[in-house]
């Protein structure tokens, strides 16, 4: 027998119907005379409906439009209470549903009215569907329960669609945001080369009135220096001998103010020859060491295993040197300066970290200025010259600093091809 033939479907449908048209006797009664509401209505009716035809909820029949959405044929039986239990999973803004739980089992088993609750069917084989679903009490005329009906809104679409567009929209939202993460990479990428370059350039210019300020006197102090060596060899002029001493040592001094001048010059050809940088600053760290003795401080040298590279001696020396007193200047009596060498990826790493209290931040960005210096008898002229000897060996400068110290990194360019020293 069709069940829709069911004399509990049929007595379900009549009590929804009546309850639904409580107000329209009249509709009930001429749909009751052309058997409508037996036969065709059901049939007609556009949303879902299911009915528990008892009070066990184990028999729940599904109208044509509720079957399909239960993937099932039209008036077949189907609930979660019977055994086997059907195929798909039940959820609940993502919760796992038991059966109890569900609307119908709830009008009927706890005489609830429930109204507007949403639910998810996942199947096995993927498929989800969603439902808004009513589900409401059935009483014989003694008011006991003999059943319960269900109704619902198929919302499937709606809510894949609003997934979907959900989906898009965290897309853009996150390409968005990457793209405003690369334009900050970019815009701070830029603003770093700006400042080299702007660095660049003053070298340059330091670089030429170096050169010229060389040319202009050094001639007229070698000339200087010749009289006085002259002077100081005559024996009525023994006396003054520590006066010319003195003299020929402040011209020695003017001198090498003015070569270390020159070698800030941008252009000036530097040689370069492969060797261990290990082992030039093994050599020079007792003079580093001693120097931070005398100030009460000291000097660590750490060195790690790195490849030979192409460097030229004392520009180097004159670079670790720099570094190292500005450390060593920095700290507080006590403080170490720490020397490491080690290897980043395609960098070979010199790095100077010492214990004083950090560079101020608008500092930072004055770092490698000609003449700038915070100190009352600093020149101002050792990072500059740091800045220039890196560039000629294609090394980049960077630091970090903070309240517990400063550290200096220059990396180097891995040479690209092995050669042996001859
Ligand atoms: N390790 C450091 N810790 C704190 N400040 C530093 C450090 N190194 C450099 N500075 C700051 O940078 C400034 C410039 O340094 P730079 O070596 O060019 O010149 P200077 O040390 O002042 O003088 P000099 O020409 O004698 O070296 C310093 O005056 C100091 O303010
Ligand atoms: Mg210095």
């Amino acid at each position: 027998m069709a069940l829709i033939n069911h004399p509990k479907v049929q007595d379900v449908l009549y009590w929804y119907l009546n309850g639904g048209f409580k107000v329209l006797d009249s509709v009930v009664r001429v749909l009751k005379q052309s058997n409508m509401l037996s036969y065709k209505l059901p049939e007609l009716m556009p949303g879902g409906f299911f009915v528990a035809t008892d009070v066990t909820c184990r028999e729940i029949v599904h109208n044509p439009v509720s079957a399909r959405f239960y993937r099932i044929e039209a008036w077949k039986s189907l609930s979660s209470s019977s055994s086997p239990p059907p195929q798909f999973k039940v959820y609940r803004d993502g919760r796992l549903v038991k059966p109890e739980e569900l609307p119908i089992q709830r009008a009927t088993w706890l005489g609830e009215e429930v109204t507007g609750e949403e639910y998810e069917l996942i199947w096995p084989d993927g498929i989800s569907k969603v439902g808004i679903f009513n589900a409401s009490p059935l009483r014989n005329d003694s008011g006991e329960i003999i059943g319960s009906i269900c109704t619902f809104d198929d919302v499937t679409q709606i809510v894949h669609m609003k997934r979907e567009l959900n989906a898009h929209r965290l897309h853009l939202q996150r390409m968005v945001e990457e793209r405003t993460e690369e334009l900050k990479r970019e815009f701070e990428k830029r603003e770093t080369m700006e400042r080299e370059v702007a660095k660049l350039e003053r070298l340059n210019v330091i670089g030429q009135l170096a050169a010229g300020l060389g040319h202009e006197v050094r001639n007229p102090l070698t000339t200087i220096r010749g009289f006085l060596q002259m002077l100081q060899s005559k024996t009525d002029l023994h006396t003054y001998k520590g006066h010319f001493d003195l003299m020929i040592e402040e011209l020695d001094r003017t001198n090498s103010i003015i070569t270390d001048f020159l070698s800030l010059a941008k252009n000036k050809p530097t040689e370069l020859k492969r060797q261990c940088l290990n082992k030039l600053l093994a050599n020079l760290f007792p003079l580093l060491e001693a120097d931070a003795y005398t100030q009460g401080k000291k000097c660590v040298f750490e060195p790690g295993d790195l490849p030979n590279l192409d460097i030229n001696t004392n520009e180097i020396i004159q670079l670790v040197l720099n570094f190292a007193r500005n450390g060593l200047e920095a700290m507080p009596l006590d403080g170490c300066l720490t020397i490491n060498t080690f290897m980043e990826g395609q960098n070979i790493v010199l790095s100077f970290k010492d214990e004083g209290t950090g560079i101020k931040l608008e500092d930072v960005l004055k770092l490698g200025i000609s003449f700038f210096t915070t100190k009352e008898n600093g020149t101002g002229l050792g990072l500059p010259m740091c800045y220039s000897i890196a560039d000629r060996h294609n090394a980049q400068i960077e630091l970090t600093t903070g309240p517990d110290g400063t550290t200096f990194f220059v990396r180097f360019p891995k040479p690209l091809e092995v050669k042996t020293n001859p």
